[in-house]
């Protein structure tokens, strides 16, 4: 996390003001958000992704989940079962993202798709547009792994978490569907590889 800390000090500062709500309203979102993107920069590093572009995409990954500033806490951390309007206001989260980056996305600072499909899965499921026909950009495919493989590792409720290894197992399971078995396979590589610390 060193380097994107680091790197923190020269973002933009509407990205800084918008991670300050996120953090004061829900701290296990915004600690997974910078996780997330620590892991999309780290990724990208690998796929040698261009400066700008990967700027753009560590800048999305950091406001992936922005549109939860827009759901009460309480819900966001319930441990009860949801009620269906409950879930349905959850899933409009990436929707509700658009209404905080709509100034940055004009600027051209972040990528509108990262935030609106980041639960998009590859075989056209998944939320909220569930559509077959959407196309996928490569980030929004690559954010959809790696957003998962945090949540899985990161759990708050320890009795689901899973070790590095569980939770690969649960991206190739999945791969096809949920997740594009390409950068599965190309994401499964570099942690194993263990230059992240997360397979130390
Ligand atoms: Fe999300």
């Amino acid at each position: 996390m060193s380097g994107l800390r680091m790197s923190m000090e020269v973002v933009d500062p509407e990205i800084l003001s918008l991670l300050a709500r996120l953090e004061q309203h829900d701290t296990g979102t915004y600690a997974h958000s910078m996780r997330v993107a620590e892991y999309c920069d780290w990724f990208a590093g690998h796929l040698n992704m261009r400066r700008t572009d990967r700027a753009r995409f560590v800048y999305s990954a950091l406001l992936h989940d922005i549109g939860k500033l827009r759901i009460p806490s309480e819900m966001l951390n319930k441990n009860s079962r949801l009620t269906d309007e409950e879930w349905h206001e959850i899933r409009n989260h990436p929707l509700y993202g658009m209404e905080f980056v709509r100034e940055l996305a004009d600027r051209n600072i972040v990528l509108p798709d990262v935030i609106t499909m980041h639960h998009e899965n590859t075989d056209g499921t998944g939320y909220p547009f569930n559509s077959r026909t959407l196309e996928l950009p490569a980030q929004v495919r690559i954010i959809r792994v790696i957003d998962s493989f945090d949540a899985m590792t990161s759990n708050r409720n320890y009795q689901l978490v899973k070790t590095v290894d569980e939770a690969l197992d649960e991206l190739i399971r999945c791969e096809g569907t949920l997740y594009d078995p390409e950068i599965v396979r190309l994401f499964c590589a570099q942690i194993q590889n263990g230059t992240h610390s997360s397979s130390q």
